[in-house]
């Protein structure tokens, strides 16, 4: 890989900053400063340092974050604040959120540079289940729970796959989820004549929210927990 399109991805800059960086003289190649911008490196067993700094190539990022409400799931927006506003690291990792949670919901929200992975989480095909601790207007009418185990209508178009209720308290409730329709809970919900009032995801495939994470903190994933977020 070129030294500049590898420090670009580690966070270091645009390539227009990092071959500056570069020209500077502050890269070290296995202690051997270069200059030259499409030097050719092997991420993996040469020993980059910018100055003092050891570079740790890695390719792929994988973040839990706790979603807090007010923050929309997107990469840019020109009028919302994202929920990329709340990182001051991994600049330059193209990290994306992967499925969208609304404006107001919080919760687990997985942020990565992987577009199979989201592809492989999101797809309904994969069934990989998303949980949610659901808080309504008014107790929940049991009599659905056959509808939405079936899968509920939205409307005359729409039918929403399986899903599953469960921890039913009142006016709190789980709703476990396989898909990802546009605004499926608080759909699913009016579908059962009620309203959402407060909407929290709490789990990904195998993997729950970290719960030691405070609102708008969000950390990486360890290798293991990767395998759980998909399901195994
Ligand atoms: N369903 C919703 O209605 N909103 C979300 O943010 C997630 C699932």
């Amino acid at each position: 890989m070129r030294i500049d399109k590898f420090l670009s991805h580690a966070g270091f800059g645009t390539r227009k900053e990092v071959k500056k960086l570069i020209r500077s003289g502050l890269v070290s190649v296995n202690g051997v400063v270069i200059k030259n911008d499409d030097a050719k490196i092997d991420e993996i067993s040469d020993e980059i340092m910018i100055g003092d700094e050891l570079v740790n190539y890695q390719k792929d990022v994988y973040l839990m974050m706790n979603k807090p409400a007010g923050y929309i799931s997107a990469t840019e927006d020109a009028n919302e604040p994202t929920v990329l506003d709340l990182f001051t690291k991994y600049e330059g990792k193209d990290i994306f959120p992967v499925g969208r949670l609304d404006k107001d919901t919080e919760g687990f929200l997985l942020l990565s540079n992987d577009g199979d992975l989201a592809h492989r989480l999101l797809s309904p095909k994969h069934h990989v289940e998303k949980e949610y601790y659901v808080e309504l207007d008014h107790e929940f009418d049991e009599s659905y729970i056959q509808s939405i185990e079936e899968g509920i209508r939205l409307n005359d178009e729409e039918v929403c796959a399986p899903a599953k209720v469960c921890n039913i308290q009142g006016n709190s409730l789980h709703l476990i989820l396989t898909e990802g329709k546009f605004h499926q809970v608080k759909r699913m919900m009016i579908a059962c004549d009620n309203e959402v009032r407060y909407l929290k995801r709490l789990r990904m495939g195998n993997l729950w929210l970290d719960a030691s994470l405070e609102s708008g903190e969000y950390r990486p994933l360890t290798e293991e927990e990767l395998l759980l977020l998909e399901g195994e």
